[in-house]
């Protein structure tokens, strides 16, 4: 109901009187007073003027569920569907990991489209036993749930398909040109501004349902910043309003998504090419306690990483750490 109530007052942009609202939404004038109160104490600003009614003023910087769905217009993604009514967006003000609810979730069968939101993370985890640092109200920390119907082997994919979302929905919505170190760090201008974890729970040749998880910086000074890394309001000079960025991403992935499913995944890698900083440099790649020096050529269906050695040889990489040599 707070939804309508926001999404009516909205569209009023005027003031409303309480007799119109509860009568176009079908509710107690009461109802609409405790609802009223309610979104109050979130943070909403709304005037209430005796004789006038009430106007929306502004809406707080916060993730909430509600402001996430709004005007969100997805087909899966923190939507529920006539196939799933259930809940789609779980939004915390504070997590130890997104990663480890989502798992959760998606063991006790959430719904492919399932998304988990927290305003700051006490154990972000990074990729190779890393942390993300997760300050509060700052960025944008989330864990996906999706039930592709690929096998484990293809999953990678979903990787690359998010940090393509990411590079999109960052030009859409603020006009910044972000670029992907494979396999999935999104940067600007060589430093970073979001990472990707993936996460699975798989049989041999099924993938029960798949756990992303992005953590993107986008309003942290640099005080909350680690070395090597950038916020959008750093490169933009301005606070950026996460809730819009948010939307945006969502509805890039599942876009992406469905390219995916529909294209299989070469359209996805295509995108992909256009976004990378790794293809066509020499690079150094850490992987698997081993590390291997030459010129990235291209990524394959997989989206492993070609890398052409000294000696003339292609070698194929799956996952790893890159350094730029220079
Ligand atoms: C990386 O670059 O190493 C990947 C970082 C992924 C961080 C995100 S923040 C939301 C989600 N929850 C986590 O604990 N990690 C991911």
């Amino acid at each position: 109901m707070k939804e309508k109530i926001l999404d009516y007052l909205n569209k009023g942009h005027d003031y409303l009187s309480g007799d119109q609202i509860s009568k176009h939404l079908g509710i107690s004038r009461q109802g609409l007073w405790k609802h009223i109160q309610e979104l109050k104490d979130s943070g909403y600003q709304i005037a209430a003027v005796p004789h006038l009614g009430y106007r929306l003023e502004s809406c707080p910087d916060r993730l909430f569920a509600l402001e996430a769905a709004r005007g969100l217009n997805t087909k899966f993604i923190g939507t529920s569907t006539k196939l799933s009514a259930d809940k789609k967006i779980y939004y915390f003000d504070n997590l130890v990991s997104t990663m480890d609810s989502a798992m959760q979730l998606g063991l006790q069968g959430a719904a492919s489209g399932t998304l988990v939101l927290a305003e700051s993370q006490i154990k972000g985890r990074g990729r190779l036993g890393r942390g993300w640092f997760s300050p509060k109200y700052k960025g944008i920390y989330l864990s996906l749930i999706l039930r592709p119907k690929i096998l484990p082997s293809a999953c990678p994919i979903l990787t690359l398909m998010s940090a393509v979302s990411i590079c999109e929905a960052v030009k859409e919505v603020i006009d910044l040109d972000a670029q992907i170190k494979w396999p999935n760090d999104v940067l600007i201008y060589n430093k970073k501004i979001a990472g990707i974890l993936t996460e699975m729970n798989a049989e041999v040749d099924k993938v029960n349902f798949v756990v992303i998880g992005i953590g993107l910086n986008v309003n942290n000074d640099k005080k909350s910043l680690i070395a090597g890394a950038t916020s959008l309001k750093e490169q933009q000079g301005v606070e950026i309003n996460r809730v819009v960025l948010l939307r945006e991403l969502l509805r890039r992935i599942e876009n992406n998504y469905f390219l995916l499913e529909d294209k299989g995944p070469g359209e996805i890698i295509n995108k992909w090419r256009n976004f990378t900083l790794t293809l066509g440099t020499r690079v150094k790649v850490d992987y698997q306690n081993k590390h291997i020096e030459g010129q990235a050529t291209d990524i394959d269906a997989d989206g492993a990483l070609l890398i052409r050695k000294d000696s003339g040889l292609i070698q194929k990489v799956s996952s790893g750490d890159v350094t730029a040599c220079r």
